[in-house]
């Protein structure tokens, strides 16, 4: 069952997003080599805390940090810890709030100091496809031209979308109806309307989009060790179409 949200229900979700916004731009400042991910994990539970938030992640199933940082070939869920960034890296930081009862979640892949071309064009094919995707997000329209976009701007790239995880409905819970994949055909799926809340978060990978789970029971990881880039925004369908809410 998806559940619609009215317009002051979005705002309320605005603000809760809002909040990720400034947190990244925070971290940006922080992301260089020598932080380890725990110290980054430990100014963002500050951070959400002193914004009359609280962090979505801690504790839900189990789940053990504020923040997931995925470096390199980790794709998500990677866990903070006292591994330190060093130059060159990728870290996707994937983080979510609850503000006055709703949900936000939003993700983005930072480059730790100068990193190689290749690592470049990863993470700029992989913020490309959620924006072709987010412009789809428009009453009248079928979820499955989301994920389609989001597809084509992936592959045309030359790079391949993870299968096994997938964007959702979000709003008073984290997870709602539906699940929103970043693969499939244009034309299929529920058709959107108005009051949609989605979280639409492409995982891309440069090698193959399979992935293994490590045995800390959550880290996903490229299963031939690529690198993996990934970029989430929580976003509301309006009359007017796509409205991002995971933005200043
Ligand atoms: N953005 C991810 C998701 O939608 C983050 C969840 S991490 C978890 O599932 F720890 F909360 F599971
Ligand atoms: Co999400």
């Amino acid at each position: 069952m998806i559940v619609l949200k009215s317009p002051r229900e979005i705002a309320t979700m605005r603000e809760a997003n809002r909040i990720l916004a400034l947190l990244f731009e925070h971290l940006q400042g922080l992301i260089q080599p020598g932080v380890t991910t725990a110290e980054l994990d430990q100014e963002a539970e500050l951070f959400i805390r002193s914004h009359n938030a609280v962090p979505a992640f801690k504790g839900y199933r189990g789940y053990p940090a504020t923040l997931c940082t995925s470096v390199n070939e980790e794709v998500i869920h990677g866990i903070p810890s006292k591994r330190k960034l060093r130059k060159g890296d990728i870290v996707s930081i994937d983080v979510g709030a609850v503000y006055e009862g709703f949900y936000s979640d939003s993700a983005r892949t930072f480059p730790v100091g100068e990193v190689s071309d290749d690592a470049l064009r990863l993470m700029e094919a992989t913020e490309r496809a959620l924006m072709e995707g987010i412009e789809r997000a428009r009453p009248g329209n079928r979820l499955h031209d989301i994920s389609a976009a989001i597809q084509d701007v992936v592959e045309r790239a030359g790079f391949s979308v993870v299968r096994e995880f997938v964007g959702h409905g979000i709003g008073r819970s984290l997870h709602e109806d539906p699940q929103v994949p970043n693969f499939g055909r244009k034309g299929s799926g529920p058709l959107l309307q108005e009051g949609m809340t989605l979280a639409i978060e492409p995982m891309v990978n440069q090698g193959t989009w399979k992935v293994e789970i490590l045995d800390d029971g959550w880290t996903a990881v490229t299963a031939d060790g690529s690198l993996s880039a990934h970029f989430e925004h929580s976003i509301a369908i309006t009359s007017n179409g796509p409205v991002i809410l995971s933005v200043l």
